[in-house]
């Protein structure tokens, strides 16, 4: 496995592959098994497995957050090394964002609802950083999870804005024993807080019985008074919609698959987390 930090550098490993199917998982490292089941896939798929670990200043709405977003490239390259990985690239800021240029991407109500309303520019920093990923790695595939349901929708318009052949690769969410959806912010949750956010998904899983004989309405109030009744978590939003235009429904036989999107603050660490009905 080679580990890589310049688009130079890359780019004269990829002159030697030509006619090699290559996939590609970007990430923001701290790895994680859902991280490790995208790349699975990914080198069962493809010939050529290339991630990327870069934490991405402009999809950080957030100053403290990013400073605290965690980080652990050894541990990272270790594991990356035992999953049949061939190429890792690491580059530093300045090799994605050469010049302080931005780019603004249109996806209207993709970006209008949920994260895109509560982490304004958020996703227009997605876009950016992934839409010079792929330019860099050109890759057939690409994979992203299920756990972040609007990032994958998003992810989709633009390659479709930027006229990519890149087929993108959804999977499905890796969680905790106790349900808990894996990711690389659960290590900043506190004993307590890790504790209560189990309520998340358990409250999730449960709302697709109480959906059964309730409206969309009375299951939407359930879910976030149900996990907000834990003294340390406090829902930001719970929607309903849509599984590709993300609009929301009205009624459970409005469109054929609805998925349930929550983010819930505990402490300092906002976690999301989804469901299909
Ligand atoms: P990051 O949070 O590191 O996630 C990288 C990929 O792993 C994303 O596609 C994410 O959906 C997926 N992932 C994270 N936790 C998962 C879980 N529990 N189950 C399944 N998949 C999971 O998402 C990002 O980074 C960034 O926004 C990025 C796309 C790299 C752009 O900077």
């Amino acid at each position: 496995m080679k580990v890589i930090k310049s688009v130079d550098s890359l780019q004269n490993e990829l002159k030697y592959k030509v006619g090699f199917v290559i996939g590609f998982v970007p990430t923001m490292g701290y790895l994680h098994q859902g991280h490790i089941s995208l790349i699975e896939q990914c080198v069962h798929e493809n010939d050529i497995t290339i991630v990327s670990i870069f934490v991405n200043p402009k999809q950080f709405n957030d100053s403290d957050d990013l400073k605290n977003y965690p980080r652990n490239i050894r541990k990272d390259v270790a594991l990356l090394e035992k999953s049949g990985v061939d190429l890792v690239f690491i580059p530093p800021v300045k090799e994605i964002y050469p010049d302080s240029e931005e780019e603004y991407f249109s996806f209207g109500h993709l970006e209008e609802i949920m994260e895109g309303k509560y982490r304004p520019g958020h996703f227009n920093g997605v876009a950016q950083v992934v839409s010079r990923l792929f330019k860099i790695v050109k890759p057939s595939k690409a994979y992203f999870g299920l756990k972040d349901f609007q990032q994958l929708a998003i992810i989709k318009k633009l390659v479709q804005i930027l006229d990519m052949h890149i087929d993108i690769i959804p999977c499905p969410i890796v969680r905790e024993k106790d349900g808990l959806a894996m990711s690389s912010r659960n290590v900043l949750l506190k004993n307590e807080e890790r504790k209560s956010a189990s309520r998340i998904s358990q409250t999730l899983f449960e709302s697709r019985n109480f959906a059964k004989n309730h409206s969309v309405e009375e299951t939407k109030n359930w879910v976030v008074n149900t996990v907000n009744k834990d003294p340390n978590l406090e829902v930001e939003y719970f929607e309903i919609v849509d599984d590709t235009e993300l609009l929301q429904i009205q009624n459970w036989d409005d469109k054929t698959q609805s998925v349930g999107c929550i983010a819930v603050k505990t402490g300092n660490v906002r976690l999301i987390d989804n469901i299909l009905f």
